[in-house]
């Protein structure tokens, strides 16, 4: 199965993707992981990405296709993917389109996670993610067994440099001019999957699932 999960920043696209790869057997392609790995690593792609991400802003359209196609010529997406905060603009969809078809491959639901903006901030600011295997929790919604340890691995849990106050508001307008236009865009297609993110971590997989059969 080819799936694309979208939604605003802080909507839940990574916590449900980690429990979808393993549900549906298929490989986890977030742009925005690919861009702090690069950082982490100290890559000139992610020396360019990190001024963006850190500004709330996007990165700029051919940097992330020509990456994305790349990932997508892998092996391991022949068996089916999940993307994740990618495509982000109707110019990122259109070449999106372009490579799929190139590739003989179709798109089989996107799934929009729609969560009020008031909620957003308070998800943004209390997550914590996993140095180590990139698991993500909530300092109140999702609480780790044992506080800054991940349960999976024990690693040490962090802050996103794009987590403050300031860059998410940044984000949230630039989701808002910039990716939103895409819920049409795909809805024209026939392909959309409209899901409440503003429930349980759980309940939200269980309709996305459900959504999935239909
Ligand atoms: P990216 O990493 O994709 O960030 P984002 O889109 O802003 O989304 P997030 O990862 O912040 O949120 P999420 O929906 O995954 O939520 P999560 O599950 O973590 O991109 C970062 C940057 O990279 C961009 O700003 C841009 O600069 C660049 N970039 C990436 N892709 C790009 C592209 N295609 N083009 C150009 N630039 C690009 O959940 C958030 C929190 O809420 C967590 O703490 C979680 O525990 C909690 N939570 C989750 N679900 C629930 C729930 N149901 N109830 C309560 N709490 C919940
Ligand atoms: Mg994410
Ligand atoms: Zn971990």
């Amino acid at each position: 199965m080819n799936l694309l999960i979208m939604g605003p920043p802080g909507g839940g696209k990574g916590t449900q993707c980690e429990v979808l790869i393993k549900e549906l057997n298929i490989t986890h392609i977030s742009t925005g992981d690919m861009f702090r790995e690069n950082v982490k690593g100290g890559t000139e792609l992610g020396k360019k990405a990190k001024e963006y991400m850190d500004a709330g802003q996007l990165v700029p359209d051919e940097i992330v296709v020509a990456m994305v196609k790349d990932r997508l010529s892998k092996p391991d997406c022949a068996s089916g993917f999940l993307l994740d905060g990618f495509p982000r603009t109707v110019a990122q969809a259109e070449a999106l389109d372009a490579t799929l078809k190139e590739m003989g491959v179709k798109l089989d639901a996107v799934l929009n996670i729609a969560v009020p903006r008031e909620k957003l901030l308070e998800r943004l600011t209390g997550r914590r993610v996993c140095r180590t295997c990139g698991a993500t929790y909530h300092v109140l919604f999702n609480k780790p067994k044992e506080e800054g340890k991940c349960d999976k691995c024990g690693g040490e849990l962090y802050q996103r440099s794009d987590d403050t106050e300031a860059t998410v508001n940044q984000r949230l307008d630039v989701y808002e001019a910039q990716t939103q236009p895409l819920i049409e865009y795909y809805g024209k297609q026939g392909l959309l999957k409209n899901i409440d993110g503003d429930q349980e971590i759980a309940k939200v997989t269980r309709d996305i699932l459900a959504s999935l059969k239909r």
